[in-house]
């Protein structure tokens, strides 16, 4: 999916399109469905339940093989360091990029962290300028503050410019193009965005700011949902969680761009890093950005979980999950579409694209948000309503309904029905 057109032809056009995944067969990979069956879990923009390949998977560490990686000579011990760096290399090939280029961290949060603090604190100079945008996630946004407050004690002044969202859902390409200036030296964006569901046109943003500027791309909503290629978008930092792509949580990646490589300086340092003490100061010898940057024990289930999600993914194909999400995505649209007194947020709500990732937030004028997640939880529908971690106000009233490709569009119109019934 591109940018977001317009839709003018009938709604209902769509709604026979076919599924190419079998979703009963992939939705009984998922054990919390057999033990919850009248569960409807409206809630994977926030965190994916897991498929038992990945249960199995983390039970085994922990009952079969539990020891630390990386630093005995025993064979449990090498095995894991083994398996971690397996991992590593069947993410960095879902992702189209080199091993060496890509860095486990604790998840999505840690990632924009380390991005923003071993990137910006090396390279940002006084009167640099910095753009991001207010609405997105506050763990894109808040790093930057925090490189900005740390370089301020440094005696160097950092400017944050902010672009805006549109009402369509995408960026306001004007004001970034408003707000760019020599000086900008980095620009943190979104791939999708977690309440608007609309792919942010990284390769525009490209066009727009131009080569030098270093982009950080905050693809939490985007990888195992759609193609996320490190080779093909145009960013110099990709940060994701493992948890949002049927992994357990605690584990996440920073694909770092072999371009800022040399840029880069770790924030924290420890057991297996590899930098000698010397008069001079650190002198640090890492061959990858992993090397340079994890330190520490590693959450080696999270890690070992990540593998087998993305085998799972594989299993089926990143385009059959892209399709049935996108097909659920019009659906429910489509459907939302006939209740009355619902106003759609940005995204594919208002510009009726015939595509989406799975996200479709909305507010009713008659009913909180908030009062509307407690009355579908009676029902075991879970949604999320709150103040969808932005930093800019407006969107805690949004409702948002957010799918993963085990959904149904029986689950929809169940949905659907509640809604119908607490807001007439
Ligand atoms: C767009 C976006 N960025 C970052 C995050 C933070 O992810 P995590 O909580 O896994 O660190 C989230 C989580 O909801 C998100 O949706």
């Amino acid at each position: 999916m591109t940018s977001c057109q317009i839709k003018e032809q009938d709604a209902t056009d769509t709604l026979n399109v076919a599924n190419t995944l079998d979703v009963e067969s992939f939705r009984k990979q998922f054990p919390i469905f057999a033990n919850h069956p009248d569960l409807i879990y409206f809630d994977s923009a926030s965190t994916t339940q897991k498929p038992q390949i990945v249960v199995d998977e983390l039970l085994d560490y922990y009952t079969n093989r539990c020891a630390n990686a990386g630093r005995a000579s025993y064979s449990w011990s090498t095995q894991l360091t083994r398996d971690i760096e397996e991992t590593r290399k069947k993410v960095a090939q879902f992702l189209n990029c080199e091993v060496k280029n890509l860095v486990f961290t604790g998840g999505a949060t840690d990632s924009l962290n380390m991005a923003a603090l071993s990137y910006g604190l090396n390279n940002l100079e006084d009167g640099d300028e910095i753009m991001l945008c207010q609405q997105d996630h506050k763990s894109a946004v808040l790093p930057w503050y925090n490189v900005q407050e740390m370089l301020q004690a440094r005696g160097k002044n950092i400017h944050i410019k902010h672009f805006t969202i549109h009402e369509v859902g995408d960026y306001d390409l004007k004001s970034i193009k408003a707000q760019l200036s020599p000086r900008t030296k980095v620009l943190a964006m979104a791939h999708v965005h977690h309440v608007f569901g609309l792919d942010m046109e990284v390769a525009k943003i490209r066009e727009i700011v131009g080569d030098d500027v270093v982009i950080s791309l905050d693809a939490s909503q985007s990888v195992g949902h759609t193609t996320v290629d490190a080779q093909t978008l145009p960013v110099d930092m990709i940060s994701f969680s493992g948890h949002k792509m049927f992994a357990a949580p605690g584990v996440g990646g920073l694909y770092i761009a072999p371009r800022i490589a040399a840029k880069i300086k770790p924030v924290r340092l420890g057991g297996q890093s590899p930098v000698a003490i010397t008069e001079n100061g650190l002198e640090y010898s890492a061959k990858s950005m992993h090397q340079l940057i994890e330190c520490g024990t590693l959450n080696i289930p999270a890690i070992l979980s990540l593998g087998k999600a993305v085998d799972f993914i594989q299993s089926v194909g990143i385009d059959a999950i892209e399709k049935q999400l996108s097909d659920l995505t019009v659906y429910l649209w489509q459907k939302l579409m006939d209740l009355p007194g619902l106003a759609f947020a940005p995204g594919i709500g208002i510009c009726g694209c015939d595509s989406g990732f799975g996200i479709i937030s909305f507010r009713f004028e008659q009913l909180a948000a908030l009062d509307l997640t407690f009355l579908l939880d009676a029902e075991k529908i879970f949604v999320r309503a709150g103040d969808h971690c932005t930093e800019k106000s407006g969107e805690e009233d949004y409702l948002r309904v957010s799918m993963h490709a085990y959904n149904t569009k029986a689950e929809i119109d169940q949905l659907v029905e509640v809604l119908q019934a607490a807001t007439n």
